[in-house]
């Protein structure tokens, strides 16, 4: 069968209403990426090189710029549309953002040149099959500087399956009450938003019995890759928070 909205990533539209409309649309957007922002405050990490996988319109980096001003980042994408909105919302740290375009299941290492001590990822890495969900886990891992942290915040199943179901609808009933309070101007946003996301609730809800493909949205348990990561070999890994389908898993690379 036809992958429903396969190329969604690559349409300019898309990138843009995708950056207006996430940090409202998206349950628990800011709180989740501020959370992982806070552990790297607590954790007191002396020089933080960022890279951010699947980093989309660049609103995680740009927050740890601003947050850590000796911060660099390298932002790597598939989507030349969404790096082309990033690149607009990232103007002024120029010379602190090196630019990646490549899928995760590709040679991207090769391009980076000094080893990332923090290493994140959000509503990006569900996207794979498991397979290379371990392989990306597994480059993260070899690739951290030691000491070093890799967090996901991304969209998966948790500990029973009526639970996750609730969770889809939620976001769901999440998406369509934000009609009621946004702004004039984001209204057209808004609009483009919700028609992608009724394909988004195809893929996951009505046709949820079909078997998905890579780049579908293949959630599996938190729990599940809380393992895989224990067994790569991150410390303290845990699940540091966890909002609905979204969870911030992690864990730190040992010296
Ligand atoms: C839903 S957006 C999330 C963007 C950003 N991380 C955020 O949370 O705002 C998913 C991003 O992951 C990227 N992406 C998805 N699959 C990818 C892959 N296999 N390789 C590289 N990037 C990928 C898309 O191009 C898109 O920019």
């Amino acid at each position: 069968m036809e992958q429903i909205d396969k190329n969604r990533f690559h349409l300019q539209k898309m990138a843009v209403n995708y950056d207006k409309m996430c940090q409202i649309t998206v349950p628990g957007y800011d709180f989740l990426q501020n959370a992982a922002i806070d552990i790297l405050k607590f954790e007191n990490i002396e020089e933080i090189i960022l890279l951010d996988l699947g980093a989309g319109s660049g609103i995680l980096i740009e927050k740890v710029l601003k947050e850590f001003p000796d911060s660099s980042c390298y932002y790597l994408d598939s989507s030349d549309e969404f790096m082309s909105v990033a690149k607009e919302r990232l103007q002024k740290y120029e010379d602190r953002v090196n630019y990646i375009k490549s899928d995760f299941c590709k040679n991207w290492e090769s391009k980076i040149t000094e080893k990332p001590t923090v290493i994140t990822s959000m509503s990006a890495i569900h996207h794979l099959q498991t397979k290379n969900k371990k392989k990306l886990y597994q480059k993260c891992y070899d690739m951290l500087e030691e000491g070093g942290w890799f967090f996901n915040i991304d969209e998966m199943k948790t500990v029973t399956e009526d639970a996750y179901l609730k969770n889809l609808y939620y976001w769901i009933y999440h998406a369509q009450k934000q009609k009621y309070t946004i702004s004039d101007d984001l209204s057209s946003s808004y609009e483009a938003w919700m028609e992608k996301f009724s394909n988004w609730k195809k893929r996951n809800l009505d046709n949820a019995h079909i078997p998905k493909q890579e780049g579908d949205d293949i959630h599996e348990p938190f729990l599940a890759q809380l393992d895989c990561l224990r067994e790569i070999g991150f410390t303290e890994t845990d699940i540091f928070s966890k909002h609905m389908l979204w969870c911030l898993i992690g864990g730190k690379k040992s010296f």
